[in-house]
């Protein structure tokens, strides 16, 4: 696992922003694995700022996003798949057809799982996958547990996780689904490279427990230490002290 402290969030977001679209550039047809939250809303202004000052061709680019709430159609405003229109795809040359997500909104959330798991195979698996962490350690909506679920499946969403979402839902906590679909840690393990990023003074202790050495379905975020190809991109106040 290789450690960068940058020196704030918005050199963070720089450097990121950078690495990818290097990457994109290197590999026409990357296959890219993103995630939503807070965190990543700077680094998908300075993927906007490089797109109109040297934009990269996207054209081959296939994505796939970590996770979507349950019982939310993708054109939904508090969808997470809107979120990533605003973000970032209406800003690239994305091929509609090359953007994989699941749908909250499937009839058959089970089918909808596996239709993703094999989305991803079929495109060869992720070459690079960016990462939140959530305070409590998880990774998507892989939420801390006696077990976890490998592939990509239905999750219960802790009362923390809702929370941090509620800004989705006109700040209204009740308006937040419970349940979400997302990619399973062995999903997300199969991807080439990782990329985490965590900024700010209340991921800290959530960092310095994923770089303690123990590996604990308690703690998702601790699996990435089996992963032979981790960076971790923090600025000094999430940095582990
Ligand atoms: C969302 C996701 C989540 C977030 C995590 C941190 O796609 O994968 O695991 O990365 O909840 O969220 P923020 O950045 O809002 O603190």
């Amino acid at each position: 696992m290789t450690i960068e402290i940058h020196e704030d969030a918005t050199a963070l977001a720089r450097a990121l922003a950078a690495r990818v679209c290097e990457a994109v550039d290197d590999r026409p047809n990357l296959v890219l694995g993103l995630p939503t939250g807070r965190t990543p809303l700077a680094f998908y202004e300075q993927m906007r700022r490089r797109s109109q000052e040297r934009p990269s061709d996207w054209s081959a680019v296939r994505t796939f996003n970590l996770d979507e709430f349950v019982g939310v159609a993708p054109g939904a405003p508090g969808s997470y798949r809107s979120y990533m229109q605003r973000e970032l795809f209406a800003h690239v040359n994305v091929r509609p057809d090359h953007i994989g997500f699941l749908n909250g909104a499937a009839s058959d959330l089970d089918a909808e799982c596996e239709r993703y798991e094999r989305a991803i195979a079929d495109a060869g698996g992720m070459d690079l996958i960016l990462l939140g962490i959530g305070g409590n350690g998880h990774i998507g909506f892989n939420e801390p547990g006696r077990t976890l679920a490998a592939r990509t499946h239905r999750a219960r969403l802790e009362p923390s996780t809702r929370a941090s979402n509620r800004a989705l839902f006109g700040d209204s906590l009740d308006r937040v689904p419970v349940d979400g679909l997302s990619m399973g840690m062995a999903t997300i393990l199969q991807a080439r490279r990782v990329v985490l990023i965590a900024t700010g003074a209340t991921k800290a202790a959530a960092v310095r427990r994923m770089l303690g050495g123990s590996i604990t379905t308690e703690f998702p975020a601790s699996f990435l230490l089996v992963h032979p190809d981790v960076t971790v991109m923090l600025d000094p106040a999430a940095s582990p002290r």
